[in-house]
């Protein structure tokens, strides 16, 4: 059997020249990324992975053991919609796109290439992450994150290969050669550069971060460029989870956090061994604002000329009534802004409100063990690099400070090097079938069926 006949897919690969010749040279450098950038020291272990093998609703969720770089990464896009038209711009109701429109051609593959720049990012950010997992079960759920963003990487090389000829294919190699925190050559992205060192950063990471990634794919799934849009559809079947794994993690943080004062009668849970309610809000302060910066700034041509192109859209353009966006304006720092200049505005506040269902959940936890705290999403002010507020310093309530108020209060707001060790040093890994580490309480269920007390991952014996 040939390497691409093990390649799951449903784009006609088989029969596709030109993508199975691009795809020769690709693959045998994406698989040296795996092993160089992958998680390190679990590749030989049997790990109990779901597999996309189909797009059909039973298809796309094959469970099984399989080690790592054996994993089948593959190539799909959801169902095509008969007559798919475009659904907002200047193109408003003409035929949506199957090739790429020669005047977007740049624009298009910026959006793929900043998109797919992501996803083996993340990998190489949580790399050394299972050497200090929780469980087998989390220690599981980290892995099938990192092979779904490897799979998103395929999916957007998928395009590039596809639609772009030479410097698509240029540009595929040249995801595989960025590197995250490389002061070389970094990945585009900024919060894409910062390692992953913590499994409350993971969890944090997976909901705010993966939840950025999750809007971005849903305006990108309106695009008029058909192929795109199916792409990140399909995608996003995937994301669900990652997000799952982050609001899951924080919420048992949470609660062991609460389960501890309760059972102790301490309200110091540190002294206990767990990890305190305070740092969880100033970790939610690092990576919100962190993952705000994403969305990029708050009046922006380009987001402008996206719309008007047709390439990226709101999420759920559908629900919104205009879909032209040529009248009308958005409220922007104080001032009206029109509203084509203001999308990546109207992309963070469908962002925020959803993360808000998140500190919903987190605090119901809290409520239930009738403890006086609540934890909140900072301002969107509050530390950010990109947009209107990066001048100046604002707390987590979104009050200005000078920059010497800030020097002096930043510790309160975000986690400093005394609280970034503080939780580094509570990861000890624990990789028996059944256990789970002091800090963070067990899930209520685990994955497919099967219990908390499953060997998610079988460890090489050697
Ligand atoms: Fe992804
Ligand atoms: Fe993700």
């Amino acid at each position: 059997m040939s390497l691409y006949e093990r390649i799951p897919n449903n784009v006609g690969l088989s029969s596709d020249k030109r993508l199975l010749r691009a795809l020769e040279h690709w693959l045998p450098n994406y698989m040296q990324w795996w092993s160089d950038m992958g998680p390190e020291g679990f590749q030989a272990d049997d790990v109990y992975l779901r597999t996309a093998t189909s797009v059909e609703p039973g298809g796309w969720a094959h469970f099984d053991y399989v080690k790592m770089p054996d994993y089948r990464w593959g190539i799909f896009l959801a169902p095509p919609e008969h007559d798919r038209r475009i659904g907002f711009g200047d193109h408003f109701g003409l035929p949506a796109w199957q090739e790429v429109p020669g005047e977007y051609r740049n624009m298009l593959r910026r959006l793929i290439v900043t998109q797919g720049d992501t996803e083996p990012a993340s990998v190489e950010q949580q790399r050394l992450l299972g050497q200090s997992a929780p469980s087998l079960y989390d220690l599981r759920n980290l892995f099938q994150v990192n092979v779904e963003e490897g799979r998103h990487l395929w999916a957007m090389v998928y395009l590039l290969h596809s639609y772009f000829g030479r410097d698509g294919r240029e540009e595929s190699e040249e995801l595989l050669e960025r590197r995250s925190g490389s002061s070389d050559k970094p990945r585009i992205l900024e919060a894409f550069n910062e390692p992953i060192e913590d499994w409350l950063s993971f969890y944090m990471f997976t909901t705010f971060t993966d939840r950025d990634g999750k809007y971005q794919l849903l305006a990108l799934a309106e695009s008029g460029f058909d192929p795109l849009s199916r792409t990140t559809r399909f995608m996003l079947t995937e994301e669900a989870h990652h997000m799952f794994v982050g609001e899951s993690g924080v919420r048992r943080v949470v609660r062991r956090a609460c389960e501890i004062m309760r059972e102790t009668g301490d309200d110091d849970v540190r002294r206990q061994g767990g990890i305190d309610l305070p740092t969880v809000q100033k970790y939610i302060n690092l990576w919100f604002s962190l993952s705000l910066d994403l969305f990029g700034g708050e009046v922006s041509s380009n987001a402008a000329n996206f719309f008007s192109a047709g390439m990226k859209g709101r999420a759920q353009e559908p629900k919104y009534q205009d879909h032209l966006a040529l009248e009308g304006s958005y409220p922007v720092a104080g001032e009206e802004i029109p509203l084509r200049n203001a999308m990546n505005e109207v992309l963070r506040d469908s962002y925020i409100e959803d993360c808000e269902k998140c500190l919903e959940r987190w605090n119901r936890v809290i409520t239930e063990h009738e403890i006086p705290y609540r934890l909140r999403l900072p301002d969107r002010r509050f530390h950010r690099h990109i947009g209107a507020y990066a001048a100046h310093r604002f707390d987590p309530a979104g009050h200005r400070l000078s920059a010497e108020q800030w020097n002096e209060r930043r510790d309160e707001f975000l986690p400093g090097e005394k609280d970034f060790a503080y939780v580094r040093n509570l990861n000890a890994p624990v990789m028996e079938v059944g256990k789970i580490a002091h800090w963070i309480s067990k899930p209520t269920t685990g994955i497919h069926g099967m219990p908390f007390e499953f060997e998610y991952v079988r460890r090489e014996r050697n």
